[in-house]
């Protein structure tokens, strides 16, 4: 009996660390702005064809690289970012190396303060989904049932495989979270039963 209930905490402990593994791969890409190119006003790379090429979520990572001798990063609003307008910056940015988080949905207007740069194009807008948080809900009509079994499995320690499913990013941002909610549970459970041991 004792036995039994160690076994089965240990296969909860390592099914909690292997959702919660996946939930840390698909958190966060990191996009290098201009890829090669860099963040730079050589070589005419146009940085809105570069931005439309990707599909940016909430926690990637928008990487800007270049010699901060001649450039500097600054998030601006949208009217700054039209009119090119390097006064009143909603941050700036100065290493040459800068990573910035992602941490709400909806445009991310980034321009070079130096002058002239952003008008002859070093400018970028990274527009990034509203969502995530509220993933769960938006998704539950379509698959309501593995919500309730997630979490009758959480409490009973009989889990169902919470893998994310391979049907496009929305899902699987869905599944992570329910996973992430899951891998909680799963160790809080395995706490209890190791406790009780
Ligand atoms: C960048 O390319 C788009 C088409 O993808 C074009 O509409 C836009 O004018 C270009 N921007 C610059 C600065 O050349
Ligand atoms: C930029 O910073 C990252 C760490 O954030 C580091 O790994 C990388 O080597 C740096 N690149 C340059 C060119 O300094």
């Amino acid at each position: 009996m004792e036995r039994k209930a160690s076994i089965m905490a240990m296969e909860v402990a390592i099914m909690a660390v292997v959702v919660l593994g996946l939930v840390r791969a698909s958190a966060g890409a990191v996009y290098k702005v201009g890829d090669a190119s860099g963040w730079t006003i050589v070589g005419n790379v146009n940085y809105s064809t570069w931005a439309s090429t990707k599909s940016f979520h909430l926690g990637d990572v928008i990487h800007f690289e270049y010699n901060k001798m001649f450039h500097n990063v600054m998030e601006v609003s949208k009217n700054d970012f039209k009119a090119c307008a390097a006064t009143s910056p909603i941050a700036t940015y100065t290493t040459g190396n800068d990573s910035i988080v992602i941490k709400r949905g909806g445009h991310h207007f980034f321009i070079c303060g130096v002058p002239g740069h952003c008008s002859i194009g070093q400018k970028v807008d990274i527009r990034v989904p509203k969502r995530t948080s509220s993933a769960a809900p938006s998704i539950a009509p379509a698959a309501s049932a593995p919500s309730t079994s997630a979490a009758a499995g959480a409490g009973t320690g009989v889990a169902s495989n919470p893998a994310p499913s391979p049907h496009g990013n929305s899902a699987a941002k869905a599944a992570s979270s329910m996973g992430y909610g899951l891998a909680i549970s799963m160790l809080a459970f395995a706490a209890t039963s190791l406790s009780v041991l």
